[in-house]
This record gives C-alpha cells, structure tokens and sequence, in this order.
C-alpha cells in the first residue's frame, strides 16, 4: 500500500495556478526527493501535504485515509502524531533556547518525561547540536537552526518528514549527517519527501520527482 497518495492536486492562490494536477505516490520506507525551478511550487506541495492549508481539488490519502473527508479534530490529530515538518525558514521562536524550541511541539502534546529526555539527547548527537542546546535561538547560525528546526520535526517520532530543502543552510559534512540520518529513519520504516536544490542530496533518495509549470514529473 502506498503511505501518501496525491491524485491531480490543483492549488490557487488569488486566481494564480501554483499546482495544476499533481500525482505522485510514496511508498512506506521511501525517500523521494523533490526538485524543480524556484517558484515551481515545492513548498507549496509540502504545505498541503501537511494538512495545514486545503488543496482546491483532487485527491490526497495519507496510511489510506481519505485527507479531504478527515475531521478538522483527525486533521489536526495526524498533523500532530504522523507529520515531522521541518519548514524552508525555520521559523524557530528567537527568544527560546534551541532547547525550548525542540520541546514545543512536546509540551504541546503534554508528552513530558524522561523517555522524552532521552529521545531528544539522541536526536540531538545524531544532529551535532547537543553543545548548543541551551543557547537562545536567534544567536544561533544558519546551519545549527536548521539542525533545531530537524530535530523539533524528529522528535515526536512522526511516521512522514516533509522536510524543505533541510540542507540548505548545512555545509558538505553536516549535510551528508543528516543525509544518512534520513536514509536510516527511511530503513526503519518513515516516509521522507524532501524538498532540495542540491543534486547530491538527491541523490540520497529513492526516487527524484521534478516539480515543472504546476505538475511533477518522474526523473
Ligand atoms: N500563500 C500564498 N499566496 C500567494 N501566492 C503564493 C502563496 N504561497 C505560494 N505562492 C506562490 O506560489 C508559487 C510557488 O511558490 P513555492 O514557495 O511553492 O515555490 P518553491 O518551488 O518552493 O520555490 P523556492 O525554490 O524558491 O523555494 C510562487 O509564485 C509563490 O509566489
Ligand atoms: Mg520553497
């Protein structure tokens, strides 16, 4: 069974077509990396498939759930538990600790406690940033809030990673970490679709989409 099926997407916005018929699937275990021109609509396909915003027409089935007949409570039930998102900006809270912001999406589940801890102190040696945990977020580099931002997606242990150009800020090593992080989280059984404009980090996925006037095309 595929785990995320999108059947003919159509998404405006303020009458300008963005996506205009996407279809793809992913497999459980599946890295797909997404490429394409900038402004072809990449990130506007992960912000749809995180449920946060409607698409206007076609089909999108998530674990085999039909996504536009969910609740607005399973909505936000399977954005919560299924769905790491880790956006192009970050968007960190400047005035928390990268700490602090990690544990957001934590304290918001009520999910506190010392198997937490523990998880979080993986995730952060995996992501090289266990030494900067306590600083303030917005004294953080390019590349460490960019680690942040992966590691507050990974730590609610979440079955899909939508993960925007996640190796943008990063250079050629911390990159490749995080790159085989990704390829063992996929063996273990998540589903990555990653965003990306660098040509070896696609090459670390399964399978390379290509994103072109508003449809993705198999490369
Ligand atoms: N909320 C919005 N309102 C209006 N236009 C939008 C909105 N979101 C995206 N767009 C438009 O949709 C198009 C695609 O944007 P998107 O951010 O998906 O591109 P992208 O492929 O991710 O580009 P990049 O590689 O530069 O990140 C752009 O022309 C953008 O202006
Ligand atoms: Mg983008």
């Amino acid at each position: 069974m595929c785990y995320i099926k999108v059947k003919n997407v159509k998404k405006s916005f303020k009458g300008k077509h963005v996506l205009n018929g996407v279809s793809f699937s992913a497999e459980q275990g599946e890295m797909i990396a997404i490429v394409g021109k900038s402004g072809s609509g990449k990130s506007t396909l992960l912000y749809l498939l995180s449920g946060i915003e409607k698409i206007d027409s076609g089909e999108y089935f998530l674990d085999g759930k039909n996504i536009r007949q969910c609740s607005k409570t399973q909505l936000a039930r399977m954005r919560n538990q299924e769905i790491g998102y880790i956006l192009q900006s970050y968007a960190l809270i400047p005035s928390l600790t990268a700490y602090e912001n990690i544990m957001l999406p934590l304290y918001m589940r009520k999910m506190i406690g010392s198997e937490i801890s523990g998880e979080l102190e993986k995730i952060a040696k995996k992501l090289l940033i266990s030494e900067i945990l306590n600083e303030k977020a917005c004294h953080l580099s390019g590349g460490e809030k960019q680690r942040v931002a992966v590691a507050r997606a990974l730590v609610i242990r979440p079955k899909v990673i939508l993960a925007d150009e996640p190796t943008g800020a990063l250079d050629e090593d911390t990159a490749g970490e995080l790159l085989e992080l990704f390829c063992n989280l996929c063996r273990e059984g998540n589903t990555i679709l990653m965003v990306t404009h660098n040509k070896s980090a696609a090459g670390y996925a399964d399978r390379v989409i290509q994103m072109h006037n508003g449809i993705c095309t198999k490369i």
